[in-house]
């Protein structure tokens, strides 16, 4: 039964305009790239397409506009097989985009993000959700102030049932905002980045999780990824876990990298993985990510990571 409920992602989803270049281009030149492609994209997004081809059954939540880029985008979630019931539609709004710049002699992606309009959820929506269904719900942090009433109805509800049938609440920090801090005492789960683990003044993620365990809640677990040096990871029981990063034999891409690390952490923690498998798995699933473009290639190479 427990095994049965889904794992939900709430957060952004936007379109990415992915040119791939092979050197990056300077300032006002007029040159040519070697391919160009659409994305769906956005970091909860991009996790539950990573969920949904390692095997478990996801739903995202959050706002798309109406339009091509709406339905590009809300097709990509059906090929994906990630449930949409609880995406809201605002007509009147702009979809968000990005135009991103993947380059494949270094594998970095530089992104320019756009989202002009487009509402976040908010707890009047969340309210409406019936949480039985959810074993999980992780959230990309994003509007924290409504995100922290979002998790407390969570709690609430997790209060009157038995250990088992709790819902595990995991929350990613990911951008360098204050207002997102206030998310770091509600997570069972707390993803913080590098970004903001540099931003507080640490230079690596084992200096990161020591620095910033104090802000999570009694109980929970702080994950920081730091790249090609893998990822680090603090538990209420004191003790660092770490894993090294699997780099692909070429790096390619690494558009999306942290969201497929974090969708493989939740993933095997959901199945009751240990902290140490969990983080060594959302290294290799990561990794091997990053050897090629987007996401298709996840579950191909599933059977021998
Ligand atoms: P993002 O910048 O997308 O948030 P991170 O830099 O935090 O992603 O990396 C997430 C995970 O992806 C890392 O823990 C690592 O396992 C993997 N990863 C990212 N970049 C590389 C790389 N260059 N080589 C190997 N693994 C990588
Ligand atoms: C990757 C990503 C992209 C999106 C951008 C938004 O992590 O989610 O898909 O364009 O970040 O910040």
């Amino acid at each position: 039964m427990e095994d049965q409920k889904k794992i939900l992602c709430v957060g952004l989803v936007c379109l990415d305009i992915i040119s791939v270049v092979d050197k990056y281009p300077e300032e006002d030149t007029d040159s040519r790239c070697l391919s160009q492609r659409w994305q769906r994209g956005g970091n909860a997004s991009n996790s539950c397409t990573v969920l949904s081809l390692l095997g478990a059954s996801c739903s995202f939540m959050g706002s798309v506009a109406a339009g091509h880029v709406a339905d590009f985008i809300l097709e990509d979630f059906q090929k994906f097989r990630v449930d949409v019931s609880l995406v809201a539609e605002h007509a009147q709004c702009t979809s968000p985009a990005s135009v991103v710049i993947s380059n494949v002699s270094t594998g970095s992606r530089t992104i320019l993000h756009m989202n002009r309009n487009l509402p976040d959820v908010t707890l009047e929506d969340f309210s409406k959700v019936d949480l039985r269904q959810f074993k999980w719900i992780h959230w990309e942090g994003r509007n924290a102030e409504e995100q922290v009433k979002m998790i407390q109805l969570v709690e609430k509800y997790n209060s009157m049932l038995p250990q088992q049938q709790r819902i595990t609440i995991s929350v990613e920090i990911e951008k360098t905002r204050e207002p997102l801090y206030q998310l770091f005492p509600y997570g069972d789960v707390v993803f913080v980045s590098k970004d903001v683990a540099r931003h507080f003044g640490f230079h690596s993620a084992e200096a990161a999780l020591k620095g910033l365990y104090h802000r999570v809640r009694k109980g929970a677990v702080l994950v920081c990824a730091w790249a090609e040096k893998g990822a680090d990871a603090l538990g209420p029981d004191g003790l660092l876990v770490h894993s090294d990063a699997f780099p692909p034999e070429v790096l390619v891409d690494t558009l999306g990298a942290g969201d497929t690390f974090n969708a493989s952490v939740i993933y095997t923690l959901s199945k009751g993985g240990t902290l140490q498998e969990a983080l060594t798995f959302g290294c290799r699933v990561a990794g091997r990510k990053c050897g090629f473009h987007g996401y298709d290639g996840i579950s191909e190479t599933l059977s021998d990571v």
